[in-house]
């Protein structure tokens, strides 16, 4: 079984998605740590309900990045897991952190990259006029949302939209296509081959 560490910088919800299918089965894992960058992050509220240990690395704390950064990649070295889920982790992933943990590290974008990296997806995707927006799940390298891609899920913009209401309808294919991807993960069901992840059929136990 898949040993998994989260981070989080608020709300949480794609966190939560994530534990309640490990809890009713969806998902072969276990979560073992969350990881915060904010010590008031709701994220924490959840983590704590379900038992699960809680690292807050206060970023305000650091007297910078760099400072931050080598605290961060030393307390997920400790946890020794298999894969880093980025659930709402709302900080650039340092070159270091990245290096490190490549092809075990993933991420949820809230748009279909690689349109609209970096911060808010959504309203960068209501801005331009796009017709169809979504979230992405990829793994982590060294660039901006780049890394290669595992999973997309689309929704249609209306024309009425705006940033509020497009984000609800993205955050709940987001809260479908993450415990997906990490599912397929802990399953060994990922082959990346460069920018390329092939989902690789299910294994026939029989
Ligand atoms: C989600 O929409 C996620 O895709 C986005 O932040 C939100 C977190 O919500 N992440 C990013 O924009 C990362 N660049 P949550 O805390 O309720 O999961």
């Amino acid at each position: 079984m898949k040993q998994i560490a989260v981070l989080a910088s608020g709300r949480g919800s794609n966190f939560q998605a994530i534990l309640d299918a490990l809890s009713e089965g969806r998902i072969d894992g276990r979560v073992v740590a969350l990881f915060t960058d904010n010590k008031e992050a709701y994220a924490i509220d959840r983590a704590n309900a379900a038992g699960i240990p809680v690292i807050i690395l206060n970023y305000k704390d650091y007297s910078s990045k760099k400072e931050y950064e080598t605290e961060l990649l030393a307390a997920m070295k400790a946890v020794r897991v298999d894969l880093f889920v980025c659930a709402g982790y709302m900080r650039i992933i340092g070159t270091e952190i990245a290096r490190e943990f490549a092809g075990k590290m993933i991420n949820i974008h809230p748009a279909l990259l690689p349109a609209f990296a970096g911060l808010h997806g959504q309203r960068q995707a209501v801005e331009y006029g796009v017709k169809i927006a979504g979230c992405t799940v990829h793994f982590v390298d060294e660039g901006l949302d780049s890394g290669p891609i595992i999973l997309q899920k689309s929704v249609e913009v209306l024309d009425d939209d705006d940033e509020d209401s497009l984000s609800e309808r993205i955050l709940e294919q987001e809260h479908i296509a993450f415990p997906e991807a990490v599912s397929l993960f802990c399953a060994d069901r990922l082959e990346v081959s460069g920018r390329h992840v092939k989902i690789l059929p299910e294994a026939n136990n029989q």
